[in-house]
C-alpha cells in the first residue's frame, strides 16, 4: 500500500465521520470516536517504528488504524450506545461500512485482506489460531495500539471527569464502591476479566487494568509503564487488599515481559 492511497483514505474516513458530527447537534459521542482513531493512527505508527517495521508496512498499519473504528459512528446513530452487546458487533458492522463506501478500492487483494482482518478481529476476545505469521502481527499491532489510547480515555474520564461522557465510557454501570469476585480471580490467573463478569463500575476497571495481560509487544507494555496507566487507573479504586495482590500480579507481569522479544511463530 502506498501513501497516496492513505491519504485517499484518510480523506475518506474524515468526510465519512463529519457527516455524524455537528456542533448544533449532541455530536460528543461521534467526536470521542474521530478524536481516538486519529491518536490510535498515532499510537500504531510509534509500535510499528520501534518494532522495525519498513514504510509500507507502517502504511499499512495506519490504514488499519484508520478505519478500525468506522462501524462506532453508524453503530451509534442506530443504537444510541457503544455497547456491542446491546447493540451488535462494531468491527463487523464498520466490515459493512466500508465495503458500501467501496474505501478499500484499489487496493491489491492481500492489502484488504489484512486490513479488514485486524479490523474484524481488533475487539474479539481471541484471534484466529489458523491466520498466517503477517494477518496476526497486524491484528496484535491494531490491538495494542487500540488499548493505549483507551487507557488514556478512560484515565482521563475517571481522573478529571467529562460530564456527558459517562454514558458512552461507563456504559450505564452502576457503582455502590464494591467489587465482584471473578475479576480478582481472572487476574490472579493472568487471565483478561471478561466482559460477562462486569456488574459494576469497579469491576469494568479492573477489567481495564487486566488488559495487560492481552499485550502482544513489549513496546506496549513499555510504554503502558511509562505513561503509569495502571496506576492511574488503581488510583481511582478503592484500596483494599484484594486489589494490592492484583496489582502485584499486574506489575510483575508487565516486569516479566517488558523486555521480551517478539516471535511471531
Ligand atoms: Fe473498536
Amino acid at each position: 500500500m502506498e501513501t497516496r492511497e492513505l491519504d485517499h483514505l484518510k480523506q475518506l474516513f474524515h468526510d465519512y465521520a463529519d457527516t455524524f458530527i455537528d456542533p448544533a447537534r449532541d455530536d460528543g459521542p461521534y467526536l470521542l470516536k474521530k478524536k481516538h482513531t486519529i491518536r490510535v493512527c498515532q499510537e500504531i505508527l510509534g509500535l510499528g517504528q520501534e518494532l522495525g517495521l519498513g514504510q509500507e508496512e507502517l502504511v499499512l498499519a495506519e490504514a488499519m488504524a484508520l478505519l478500525h473504528d468506522i462501524g462506532r459512528f453508524e453503530q451509534f446513530k442506530t443504537y444510541n450506545t457503544f455497547l456491542d452487546l446491546a447493540s451488535e458487533n462494531h468491527a463487523h458492522l464498520g466490515l459493512r461500512v466500508i465495503t458500501k463506501m467501496k474505501m478499500l478500492q484499489g487496493l491489491s487483494t492481500r492489502d484488504k485482506a489484512l486490513i479488514t482482518g485486524a479490523i474484524c478481529f481488533h475487539n474479539a476476545a481471541t484471534l484466529p489460531p489458523d491466520r498466517d505469521d503477517k494477518t496476526r502481527f497486524f491484528m496484535k499491532l491494531l490491538r495494542d495500539a487500540d488499548k493505549l489510547d483507551i487507557w488514556q480515555v478512560v484515565i482521563d474520564h475517571y481522573l478529571a471527569g467529562s460530564p456527558g461522557n459517562d454514558k458512552f465510557i461507563e456504559l450505564g454501570l452502576g457503582d455502590d464502591g464494591g467489587y465482584s469476585r471473578e475479576p480478582f480471580q481472572a487476574i490472579s490467573q493472568h487471565e483478561f476479566v471478561k466482559s460477562s463478569h462486569i456488574k459494576q463500575l469497579n469491576d469494568f476497571k479492573l477489567m481495564q487494568i487486566s488488559w495487560v495481560f492481552d499485550l502482544n509487544f513489549a513496546p506496549t507494555i513499555a510504554r503502558v509503564k511509562k505513561r503509569r496507566y495502571i496506576e492511574q487507573l488503581a488510583s481511582t479504586l478503592p484500596s483494599c487488599a484484594d486489589l494490592d495482590k492484583a496489582l502485584d500480579h499486574v506489575f510483575n507481569y508487565m516486569d516479566t515481559h517488558i523486555n521480551d522479544t517478539y516471535n511471531p511463530c
